[in-house]
């Protein structure tokens, strides 16, 4: 069963670890991830980008996947299946076909509509029980189509927002999605600290988990950080293992062009860069 991110992120800021979100993106990406989640005892959630549910046929399609293949795997750890950067059209899409954990990402508007956006969402929400993050700020960089300017979030319009009982807030502090150029400043911890200053046991969300280095994560999770969001690095690794193989002329090797062979290395290093980030973040015995 789905659950929604609440209670599991709840338990990561009283324990001091961070939950990953990993995007899914296909079956094998969803299988991966589940059955890594699984071996490793840790909760997880499944972020779906916008984009990647527009891929897969629409929200609907993969709710059904999603809560079937936990399902048929046994899966018994704590899985949330989350938008990732909704719109307001979006979350209720989500809200409708079965998710159990939505994003609205109101930082392009201008304070006042994301207050409301999001109170309204939140509403919505937790009438039927889901989880609801909220962003301000904004995370550098573009994932899906969402482009954003990463502005360092105003501590106080995170309180504002904290205040609406969102159940964790994404704040931008110079993380950026994708691969983070050479001249990245880094993390912005001041910015965290009064974030977390003034929104108190809130537990916060790092996005742009992809290429951060293991100090600054380690860092982030003491200062509040309890959702851990990765996706481009999967998909690095998904290619780099993918281009081995056939540069290795396996597909040309008897059955080596079945799908099922051809996307088998692309599964497995999926598989590994999700234990480590759970290994890094915490999570593995948490579930
Ligand atoms: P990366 O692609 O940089 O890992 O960011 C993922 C993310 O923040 C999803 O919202």
């Amino acid at each position: 069963m789905l659950v929604s991110a609440t209670e599991m992120l709840q338990k990561a800021v009283e324990g001091h670890y961070a939950v990953g979100q990993f995007n899914i993106n296909n079956l094998e990406w969803t299988k991966a991830i589940l059955l890594t989640a699984q071996e490793n005892n840790s909760p997880v959630i499944l972020g779906v980008s916008e984009g990647a549910g527009k891929y897969m046929t629409g929200f609907k399609t993969v709710a059904a996947m999603v809560s079937a293949m936990v399902e048929t795997l046994n899966i018994t750890v704590p899985v949330a299946l989350h938008l990732d950067h909704g719109s307001y059209e979006g979350c209720y899409d989500c809200i409708k076909a079965g998710f159990s954990s939505i994003m609205f990402d109101g930082s392009h508007f201008p304070i006042d509509e994301n207050i409301a956006k999001t109170t309204e969402l939140v509403n919505a929400a937790h009438h039927l029980g889901l989880s609801i993050e909220a962003e301000v700020g904004s995370i550098g960089g573009e994932e899906d189509g969402v482009i954003g300017a990463g502005e360092i979030a105003d501590p106080n319009e995170c309180k504002m927002i904290a205040d609406l009982g969102v159940d964790f807030l994404a704040a931008g502090i110079g993380n950026i999605h994708g691969k983070y150029p050479e001249n990245w400043k880094g993390l912005d911890f001041d910015a965290l600290a009064r974030i977390k200053e003034l929104t108190g046991d809130l537990p916060l969300v790092l996005h742009g988990g992809t290429g951060i280095p293991s100090d600054m994560i380690k860092k982030a999770i003491s200062l509040g950080v309890a959702k851990i969001n990765v996706n481009t690095e999967c998909q690095l690794y998904f290619q780099e293992a993918t281009r081995k193989y056939i540069e290795a002329g396996k597909d040309l090797e008897g059955k080596g062009f079945d799908p099922r062979k051809l996307l088998a290395p692309g599964f497995e290093a999926i598989k590994t860069i999700v234990k480590e980030k759970m290994e890094l973040f915490g999570s593995v015995n948490k579930a």
